[in-house]
């Protein structure tokens, strides 16, 4: 059977009487369901005199050819003006190890400004400036391509102008709301 936890408000669960329009759908319900889509984790940084870094699990590729990705931000976020106000920024997407850097940019009372990048390893991203951060799965510069409104959020839509990755670490996950040690390590050999 699918859909058999708890249903935080008896909306939004598989069985359950569609909801009518969209204000029945709360925010808890849609936390909770979309809690249910294992995804990896990253951290967004921009550069310079924006120097910033915030955690960010709505990130997705787009498209091959031209190379986008997307990045949904709260509007809220410090990040947001960042990202405004450098038209670019770079993505880093944390390994296994790295869930401690997770927490710290998730983290609201970590310091402002480049500072918060103190006694962290990083290099700085050779087209944006961004920080990249040592030790990740992967890492991407993107130039700001697009800015759509997302409701409470907005959907950054990045060209992509360089990309790395590194293949014998393991993802780090978030899933259920919570951090997990997830797949990974160097390919099998075949043949
Ligand atoms: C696993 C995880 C994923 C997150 N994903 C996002 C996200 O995709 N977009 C977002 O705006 N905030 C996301 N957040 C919340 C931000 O990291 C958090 O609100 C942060 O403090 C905002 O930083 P800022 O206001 O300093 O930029 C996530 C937090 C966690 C722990």
């Amino acid at each position: 059977m699918i859909g058999n936890g708890p249903s935080p408000v008896g909306t939004g669960r598989l069985g359950a009487v569609p909801a009518a329009d969209n204000r029945a759908v709360l925010p808890g319900a849609l936390r909770g369901t979309m809690a249910r889509f294992a995804t990896g984790v990253t951290v967004l940084t921009t550069g310079g005199e924006y120097a910033h870094g915030m955690t960010a699990n709505a990130f997705s590729s787009v498209s091959l050819e031209p190379p986008m990705v997307l990045c949904c931000v709260g509007r809220s976020a410090t990040m947001h003006e960042a990202i405004t106000a450098t038209r670019s920024f770079a993505v880093t997407v944390l390994g296994s190890e790295q869930e401690h850097l997770a927490r710290y940019f998730a983290n609201k009372s970590r310091p402002g400004g480049a500072a918060q990048f103190d006694g962290l390893d990083w290099q700085p991203g050779p087209f944006t400036g961004a920080p990249l951060l040592a030790d990740s799965l992967a890492w991407l510069e993107c130039k700001l391509a697009e800015q759509y409104d997302g409701g409470d959020h907005s959907i950054f839509l990045g060209e992509v102008l360089a990309s790395e990755w590194a293949d014998d670490r393991q993802a780090l996950l978030f899933y259920g709301g919570a951090f997990h040690r997830g797949v990974g390590g160097a390919p099998e050999q075949t043949g």
